[in-house]
């Protein structure tokens, strides 16, 4: 095993922790605040901020969409580069977050901003910025990744760079109060989808990465049964915490990763507008079902270790079935609905998708070709 490992984002966990953010900026902090739809404006977070930055230079841009899109995100840019902004601080959920650190990179480069996505430019220098968590799902408030859609032509990127890494992030489980019930599924699904894809691969005997994994996971599992009773503090804290902990480096330190979930995923929202989750949702079961060959060992271990199910030959098939009723108690799909053209056309569609975003060899052994993406769609769509 060999890594490297640094996650240099300051956490400040708990209630109340919004006060701290003036002691966390730069003295010459000239702020960009960005947010989202408005659900800041009605929870009191916009407030509770607005009364953290009363001694502080600061403006603001609103209006990031879920699965944020460059042409909207290219106007805070304009702002950022005119204004003199020297800190972004994004209030919000992984949209917005992942939105200011595309602001954050392209505001340092003079040239398209989507060139970023395509990987033509290389980020190495982006404005400070800064995270006030609303949704825990993603991880975004304390890791280097952000997703970012091109409307135009429907298609979803991800870049990760070490320079837009939050240099801060604000986590208190208090803001959750106000998320519709939706969006705390997709929490636990996302969450979920994160550990997998850096624990669900092969065997490689590491102790910590896979006992962590496993904790999170029987952590999400149990979050999802006392949903109905989710309306306490504990409850709240317990699943922001672990979807911080899901995607912020440290399990997928030293082994392989997987992510094809993602990218095919990306494609069902980018064609479909299915919430990001909820596209993992449909992809997963089927993905590890084509993929046993390589990932049958882990599987069985999460079997074993996380469902806590009997050894015997049929050990994956039902550990996967678990994962499918794992999601089905949450009311979440593992089949596309959403297309309104008939099943071949739409598999058609997002196989070109995937050929056209050069995603041909996905999966943590490449051995996800665009055949097998389309045999893992033939299952879920
Ligand atoms: O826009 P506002 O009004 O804020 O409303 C949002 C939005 O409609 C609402 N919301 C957020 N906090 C709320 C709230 N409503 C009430 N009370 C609150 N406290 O929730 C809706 C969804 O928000 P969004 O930010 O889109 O959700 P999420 O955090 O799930 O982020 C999804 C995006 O993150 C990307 C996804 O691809 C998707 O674009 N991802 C980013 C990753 C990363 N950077 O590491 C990894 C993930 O795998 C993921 O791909
Ligand atoms: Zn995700």
């Amino acid at each position: 095993m060999q890594f490297s490992y640094v996650n240099p984002t300051q956490i400040q966990f708990g209630q109340g922790q919004i006060a701290s953010i003036p002691s966390l900026l730069p003295a010459d902090a000239k702020v960009l605040v960005i947010y989202g739809g408005g659900s800041i404006k009605r929870n009191g977070v916009y407030d509770q901020v607005k009364e953290a930055l009363k001694d502080i230079p600061w403006q603001e841009f609103s209006g990031v969409e879920p699965n944020p899109t460059k042409e909207t995100l290219d106007k805070a840019v304009a702002i950022v580069k005119s204004e003199g902004i020297n800190f972004i601080l994004a209030v919000g959920g992984g949209s917005v977050i992942d939105g200011s650190k595309y602001v954050a990179a392209a505001s340092h480069y003079d040239g398209e901003g989507w060139d970023i996505l395509e990987g033509k430019h290389q980020v190495t220098t982006a404005v400070p910025l800064a995270a006030v968590l609303t949704l825990p799902a993603t991880g975004s408030e304390s890791n280097m990744g952000a997703v970012i859609t091109r409307a135009e032509t429907h298609t979803k990127l991800a870049f990760l760079a070490p320079a837009v890494q939050p240099k801060f992030a604000v986590m208190d489980p208090d803001v959750m109060k106000t998320l519709p019930e939706r969006q705390l599924v997709n929490g636990i699904v996302d969450a979920w989808v994160h550990v997998c894809e850096q624990y669900l691969t092969f065997p490689a005997d590491a102790m910590v990465q896979d006992g962590y994994a496993e904790a999170l996971l029987k952590n999400l599992k149990r979050l999802g049964e006392q949903f109905a009773d989710r309306d306490n503090d504990s409850w709240r804290a317990n699943l922001m915490w672990t979807a911080n902990q899901a995607l912020n480096g440290l399990i997928g330190a030293g082994v392989a990763q997987d992510w094809a979930t993602h990218m095919i995923g990306h494609e069902l929202t980018a064609l479909y507008g299915v919430d990001h989750a909820r596209s993992l949702a449909i992809v997963q079961p089927s993905l590890l079902r084509n993929q046993m060959a390589t990932k049958q060992g882990k599987v069985e271990q999460m079997g074993r270790n996380v469902f806590g199910l009997a050894d015997g030959d049929d050990l994956a098939e039902r550990t996967v079935q678990a994962i499918e009723a794992f999601f089905h108690s949450l009311d979440v799909a593992t089949q596309l609905t959403e297309h309104e053209s008939s099943k071949a056309e739409a598999i058609d569609a997002i196989v070109g998708q995937l050929e056209q975003n050069g995603m041909v060899a996905l999966g943590e052994s490449q051995a996800i070709t665009l055949n097998e993406s389309r045999q893992i769609l033939e299952k879920a769509v």
